[in-house]
Order: structure tokens, then C-alpha cells, then sequence
């Protein structure tokens, strides 16, 4: 193995190990935000008890959130990249597009629950509790399917 091929590898370790790190932080934001949603749905706008959980989500979604699947992608990217630097066509490969794929829509739920976020706080109640208790399962199902696909590459 040549230097250059060694250092390819062990970035490519370092890498990955960071990019599991933020998907880990990432979920778990994913999976934590709808079920705050849950909770301050029965409270009155404006009452002290709204405000709590609109500062609570707001936290969430700047601290964790956020930077969380901003670093997920740019790492994620990263791996492509060195990958294609190796010389291997990783973007040749039918389960990369499947996760690729799910990743946007979970990309697009993740807007579409900060978004959510942000009408609550204006005192809106838009969705009922049910329909925020099945958009909690999203990324429960979602991260399923990602790592089948990644680890067992069906396709
Ligand atoms: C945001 C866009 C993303 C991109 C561009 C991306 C890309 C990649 C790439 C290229 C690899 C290396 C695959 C290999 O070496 O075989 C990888 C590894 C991995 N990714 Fe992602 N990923 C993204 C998001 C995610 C998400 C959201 C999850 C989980 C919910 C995830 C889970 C994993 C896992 C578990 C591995 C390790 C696979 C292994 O070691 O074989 N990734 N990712």
C-alpha cells in the first residue's frame, strides 16, 4: 500500500466514524422533536407552559438539529467523494440511489417538522395528535431501511 493509498483509508475510517456520529445525533433530534410537539399541543398559546416548549424545540433544533444534518451530508458527500478518489464508482451502486433517495425525503420531513415548530410557537395547532404520533414513526422507519441498505446492500 503506498502512503497515499494509507492516508485515503484511514480519512476514509475517520470519516465514516464522524459521519455515524452525526447520524446518531441527527435521529435522535428527529426522533425527540415531534414527540415535544406532542406534549405542547394540549397547551394554550402563549401560556407559560407553550413558551417552555417552544424555547425547549427551538434549542433542539439550533444546538442538535441542524448543525447535526448539515455535518451528516457534508461527511456523507465526503465519503463519495474519497470513495471516487479510490477509484471505486460508489455512485454506481443501485443502494447508494435508494439511500440517497430516503435521505432527501427524511431531509424534507426534517423541514417540514422544524416548519411545523414554527406555526406552534405563532399559536397555530395545525395537525392533530394522531397524524404527529405517526410522523414521529418516519425516522424510526427511515433509519431501518438506510442501514439495510447500507449494510447488506440488497442491490
Ligand atoms: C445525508 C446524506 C448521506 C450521504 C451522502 C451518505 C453517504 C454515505 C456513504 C458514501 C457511506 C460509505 C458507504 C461504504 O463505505 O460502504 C456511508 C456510510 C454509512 N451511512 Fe451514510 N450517508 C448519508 C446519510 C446517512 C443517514 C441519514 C444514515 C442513517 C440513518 C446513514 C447511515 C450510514 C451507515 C450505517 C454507514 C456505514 C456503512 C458501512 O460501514 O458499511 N447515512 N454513508
Amino acid at each position: 500500500m503506498t502512503l497515499l493509498e494509507w492516508m485515503l483509508v484511514t480519512t476514509y475510517l475517520w470519516v465514516k466514524a464522524a459521519h455515524l456520529i452525526f447520524v446518531i445525533f441527527w435521529i435522535a433530534g428527529l426522533f425527540m422533536l415531534p414527540r415535544f410537539y406532542i406534549y405542547q399541543q394540549p397547551t394554550a398559546p402563549g401560556s407559560p407552559e407553550d413558551r417552555q416548549w417552544i424555547e425547549r424545540s427551538a434549542r433542539l433544533r439550533s444546538i442538535i438539529l441542524t448543525p447535526a444534518m448539515i455535518a451528516v451530508w457534508v461527511l456523507g458527500l465526503s465519503l463519495i467523494w474519497i470513495n471516487q478518489l479510490n477509484g471505486i464508482p460508489i455512485l454506481k451502486e443501485g443502494w447508494l440511489h435508494a439511500k440517497l433517495l430516503i435521505v432527501f425525503a427524511l431531509t424534507g420531513y426534517h423541514g417540514w417538522a422544524v416548519a411545523y415548530g414554527k406555526r406552534m410557537a405563532r399559536g397555530y395547532r395545525p395537525a392533530r395528535d394522531r397524524t404527529l404520533r405517526l410522523m414521529n414513526e418516519v425516522p424510526g422507519i427511515a433509519t431501518a431501511v438506510i442501514v439495510i441498505l447500507v449494510i447488506v446492500k440488497p442491490f
